[in-house]
């Protein structure tokens, strides 16, 4: 068959030539009623019988893969794709380096490499249940589809994930998908396995923030599993990074619109002072240090996602050719680490201080360097919006010690400029640098919902461009 188009003559979409894997299909036949048995207890509440204008993948093809087109949420086409196959592919990385890349999971890292594909599938229905309040305070019809397109595309990497599952882990592949569907964000007995995946996302600036900075250490790990020896999770991974990059974008420019309009709303009220927090919130929008606060979180929260500085874990990751470095490809190395060593910050003697690891167990603190590269770009583009309308205020990551709760600096508490404080100090200041209650309740108020074909919300501008070039006045949603 062609790997450039996607089959979707059968119950499900695929470009890995299903019909002639019966076992697989019949597995996966199997799994689609409690799939969709999740997806309308737990997708969007309140929208699964309005047509939403959705992009479906019909392609691999990079130059044209997706299709528009108004849908029923509950109706739409989940699929399996992968990236087609590189010829002659090798395992890029580890104590295997250069040896035949695997289409079998190898025996002896059969545990592993489950772990990792179970973990990463876990986060993909998370964040659907986490966002499953927003579509009753959308702020435009826009950003209510752009939700919707996030969460049926987090559905469709559950479906990536559970195919790589019934195809390669037998019995075991079938409860670990099975208990994909059991785990609950937030839940107090089964919940999702990774912290931030448990937290809520209360309002859209959360939403945000969540697309940019969690989507984000989503899109890390994705890049290092692209890089596997495991041929199968490298062009799965490959395929959902092209997905992936819309969420980010509707995080950047989330954040970015909603900027812009508190520095619009503040020139035109003539308030220079950004830390005159009660006067710009008169104004119906959002003030700036807040926004900075909501940073704080989200970052820090998804630094924790990184695991620890220092892994073993990591390390044999990559020693097995399982899970490379972000750009593996473009780095020049032995791709082996043998000798090597990387800086990693640590706890020693009570103060912060940078010290030379063995660059193999320091593999999580260096894809989070990586991370944090990529997270500054957006902050910078955000300052030059700030900076155009002429106020004096920049945000900024905060301290990688700051309010973590994983790893090296789990045990302190350190300001957002990385200073140490006694628990006591800092718990006095924490409003000061996390949201507090009372911002928490001053940005609910202002999640009114805009239903209203090409309006906004108070607090948020218009988007440069519409999605698929469509203009402002479009529906996005048809709500029903
Ligand atoms: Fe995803
Ligand atoms: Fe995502």
């Amino acid at each position: 068959m062609n790997i450039q188009q996607v089959d979707y003559n059968g119950l499900i979409p695929n470009n890995v030539d299903l019909g002639s894997d019966v076992r697989v299909k019949r597995a996966l036949e199997k799994w689609h009623p409690g799939y969709i048995n999740w997806w309308n207890d737990m997708g969007p509440d309140g929208f699964q019988e309005s047509l939403v204008y959705l992009r479906t993948a019909v392609s691999v093809d990079p130059k044209g893969w997706a299709v528009f087109d108004y849908i029923r949420m509950p109706e739409y086409r989940w699929g399996i794709l992968l990236a087609p196959a590189a010829e002659g592919r090798m395992v890029p990385f580890g104590a295997h380096k250069g040896e035949p890349a695997w289409q079998e999971v190898p025996g002896e890292y059969r545990a592993m490499l489950r772990r990792l594909i179970v973990i990463q599938g876990d986060t993909e229905p998370a964040s659907v249940e986490q966002q499953r309040h927003l579509g009753k305070t959308a702020p435009s019809l826009y950003d209510m589809r752009n939700l919707f397109q996030v969460n049926v595309e987090e559905g469709r990497h559950l479906w990536a994930m559970v195919y790589l599952l019934h195809k390669y882990f037998g019995t075991d592949g079938r409860d670990e998908a099975e208990g994909l569907l059991q785990r609950r964000s937030g839940d107090a007995d089964t919940p999702r396995m990774l912290g931030a995946f448990n937290e809520k996302t209360p309002d859209w600036l959360s939403f945000f923030m969540f697309t940019y900075f969690v989507d984000r250490d989503g899109k890390m790990q994705l890049e290092a599993q692209a890089q596997s020896g495991f041929d199968p999770l490298s062009r799965t991974c490959r395929f959902m990074l092209t997905e992936e990059a819309h969420h980010m974008f509707v995080g950047e420019t989330g954040i970015g619109r909603t900027i812009q309009r508190s520095c619009e709303a503040m020139v035109r009220a003539g308030i220079d002072d950004p830390h005159n927090i009660e006067a710009v919130r008169k104004l119906g929008v959002i003030d700036l240090p807040t926004i900075q606060k909501k940073l704080n979180l989200h970052y820090s929260l998804a630094l924790d996602l990184f695991g620890s500085e220092v892994s073993t874990n990591a390390a044999n990751a990559f020693n097995s050719g399982l899970k490379g470095r972000f750009q593996e490809h473009r780095l020049q190395d032995d791709h082996q680490l043998k000798d090597d060593v990387y800086p990693v910050l640590k706890l020693i003697d009570g103060q912060i201080k940078r010290v030379e690891e063995p660059a193999l167990t320091a593999l999580n603190m260096r894809l989070r360097d990586d991370y944090t590269t990529d997270c500054s770009k957006g902050v910078a583009r955000w300052n030059k919006i700030i900076e155009a309308n002429g106020i004096k205020f920049a945000l900024t990551l905060p301290h990688v010690a700051f309010h973590r709760h994983i790893g090296e600096f789990r045990d302190i508490a350190a300001t957002p400029t990385g200073e140490l404080l006694d628990k006591a100090a800092w718990e006095k200041s924490r409003d000061a640098w996390l949201p507090s209650v009372a911002d928490g309740d001053f940005i609910a108020g202002l999640m009114q919902p805009v239903v209203e074909r090409g309006k906004f919300a108070s607090w948020i501008a218009p988007p440069k461009v519409g999605i698929d070039n469509k203009p402002g006045e479009f529906e996005y949603v048809k709500i029903a």
